[in-house]
């Protein structure tokens, strides 16, 4: 059962489940007609990461004005819309709330359904507006809080394959950028400065020769951590420039081949790299270097770097899936920070 009756199909996407208040207006489910991200991310710089409290207050004094700027500027009226579509979690549980409450509002007064939205579904349909996703595929998620190789048998199908057993990725990029005192989140400055740097420090690269889908960042972590304090102790200089470049390329090197290994194990037409840290640029080159000599057959897809980010267009795209399913809830929708994919078993 769709939900799409009136003339254009048009959705209204909100996100707000950490550091950034989105809205975007969709239509299709492929075109961006107004995608407004008001990002936070200099409140929290000062205390080295997101604050949940800090983040709740700014997502309250945003969301209602991101509201009216996306319908303005998709010249889209709200008798106009099919639907709200919400990120309803993973994230944090003050975050989530806000957006969810002001997509209940707003369908409860303009008699709208509401179609809640996984957030990490989101981020592999930022990569539907860069060219439609075929099934099966596989999509590489690697963001600030989540590492995780996800396979989809159809469209709306979600089954993890393999996952981060300790820290996420980015998560890793950002406590290390910390030791090296740059500002947060970091993983933008640490690919930046990889480029400069070689691979002189050989880090550990954890589970690559492993058996299974998993990842595990935090004994890379403390490798580089070890190694800058105990170069502090001695009064010892270190390049930067090659710090970065060495854990960079642990990263990559074990997304890699771990992700080529999946491709390579399931029948998968497309491959898909989302998430924050997909926008990294060693990764990015990297995937798609190995996957045209290995997997020409399969395609490779990035989203654009503006929609590697959290931003509602991503949940508006995964909505309309969702939405054609008629898959809605009600207004006892609750927030589900913990919210996530089934395993494969
Ligand atoms: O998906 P996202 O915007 O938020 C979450 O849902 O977590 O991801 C944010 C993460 C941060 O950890 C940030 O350091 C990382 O993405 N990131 C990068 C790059 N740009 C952002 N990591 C590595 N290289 C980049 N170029
Ligand atoms: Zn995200």
């Amino acid at each position: 059962m769709t939900l799409f009756t009136k003339e254009r199909n048009l959705l209204l996407a909100i996100e707000s489940s950490c550091d950034e208040t989105s809205v975007a207006v969709i239509e299709d489910g492929k075109h961006i007609l107004a995608n407004i991200v008001a990002s936070q991310v200099k409140s929290h710089r000062r205390f080295g990461g997101v604050v949940p409290e800090v983040a709740s207050r700014h997502h309250v004094e945003e969301i209602t004005l991101c509201i009216d700027e996306a319908l303005t500027e998709a010249e889209v009226i709200p008798q106009e819309l099919s639907g709200v579509a919400v990120t309803y979690g993973p994230g944090l549980v003050g975050a989530l709330l806000i957006g969810i409450s002001a997509a209940k509002a707003f369908a409860w007064a303009h008699d709208l359904p509401l179609i809640p939205v996984n957030h990490m579904a989101g981020h592999i349909y930022a990569a539907n507006f860069v060219e439609s996703l075929q099934f099966p595929l596989m999509a590489l998620l690697v963001s600030g809080g989540h590492t995780e190789l996800v396979y989809m048998k159809e469209a709306g199908s979600y089954e993890i394959v393999g996952e981060t057993r300790d820290d996420a990725a980015g998560e890793a990029y950002d406590k290390v950028g910390r030791v090296l005192g740059l500002s947060y989140p970091s993983g933008k400055e640490i690919d930046e400065l990889a480029h400069l740097g070689k691979d002189t420090y050989h880090f550990p690269r954890a589970m690559l020769k492993e058996e299974n889908y998993d990842f595990s960042f935090s004994g890379l972590k403390s490798a580089f951590i070890n190694t800058v304090h105990n170069a502090q102790q001695r009064d010892e200089e270190l390049s930067t420039e090659d710090l970065a470049a060495s854990f960079q390329a642990s990263v990559v090197e074990v997304l890699t081949a771990k992700t080529l290994r999946a491709c390579k194990e399931f029948p998968v037409k497309q491959l898909v790299l989302a998430g924050g840290v997909a926008a990294n640029k060693g990764l990015r080159a990297s995937l798609s270097e190995q996957m045209a000599q290995e997997l020409p057959e399969v395609t490779f897809i990035v989203p654009p770097l503006h929609l590697c980010g959290d931003n509602a267009a991503m949940i508006g795209g995964a909505a309309f899936v969702e939405a054609q399913k008629g898959h809605v809830a009600d207004l006892s929708l609750n927030a589900e920070p913990g919210l996530s994919f089934v395993p494969m078993n």
